[in-house]
């Protein structure tokens, strides 16, 4: 009888001492899954003329599973490079930023935007002026990255970081043209430590 009791009482604490434990593990990750950490909504915007910062920004696409958004210009830039060169020092000299052929529809959804440019004499392609100052990014994470062709991202971080005063921006990746075999992993150790 005295037995039995025994055996009675232990089932009871056990099975309570299991439901307790599942409890609190059903909590713990509804807080891990909303109350503490906020959604993480990522845009990957970029300019390229030549398809180098369009092939980096697929890259990133990839790692962090963000949407991906290529800025376009309404005019196209003329096919020679002379040409181009001679045009992008124009409109760099006058501050100029040309029409875009549209906006990120939802931009407010997005609390990270990863913003990707060609090194356009020493500093950001203007199109990507005109993406900052035409979309709000008031608030939100910004991580900048560039291509170059050899003179790395001279002015364009600090340059971008001053377009938008009332963001966070963070760290940036500068890659020649598209890189080399560890791109790949620089990639992924630049992105592991932004720790966003
Ligand atoms: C108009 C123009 C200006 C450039 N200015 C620079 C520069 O100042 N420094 C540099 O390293 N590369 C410069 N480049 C080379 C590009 O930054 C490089 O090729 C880049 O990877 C191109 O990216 P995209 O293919 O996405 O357009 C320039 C290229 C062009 C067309």
């Amino acid at each position: 009888m005295r037995k039995n009791f025994l055996l009675i009482l232990i089932i009871i604490i056990i099975t309570i001492g299991f439901l307790f434990i599942k409890v609190n593990a059903e909590n713990n990750t509804d807080l891990k899954k909303g109350a503490i950490m906020p959604e993480r909504k990522i845009l990957i915007a970029y300019y390229s003329y030549s398809g180098n910062t369009k092939y980096i920004a697929e890259k990133i696409q990839k790692i962090t599973k963000g949407d991906l958004f290529e800025i376009k210009t309404v005019k196209t830039y003329p096919k020679n490079y002379n040409e181009v060169v001679e045009e992008a020092k124009k409109e760099k000299n006058n501050d100029y930023r040309p029409e875009l052929q549209s906006k990120v529809e939802n931009i407010n959804e997005y609390n990270i935007v990863f913003i990707g440019t060609p090194v356009w004499w020493y500093t950001m392609a203007p199109a990507v002026k005109s993406f900052i100052s035409e979309n709000d990014l008031k608030g939100k994470i910004i991580i900048p990255f560039c291509t170059h062709g050899g003179g790395g991202a001279s002015s364009t971080f600090i340059d971008m970081a001053k377009l938008l005063p009332y963001s966070k921006v963070l760290k940036g990746i500068e890659i020649y043209e598209r890189g080399n075999a560890s791109t790949d992993k620089d990639i992924n150790i630049w992105i592991e430590n932004l720790d966003i």
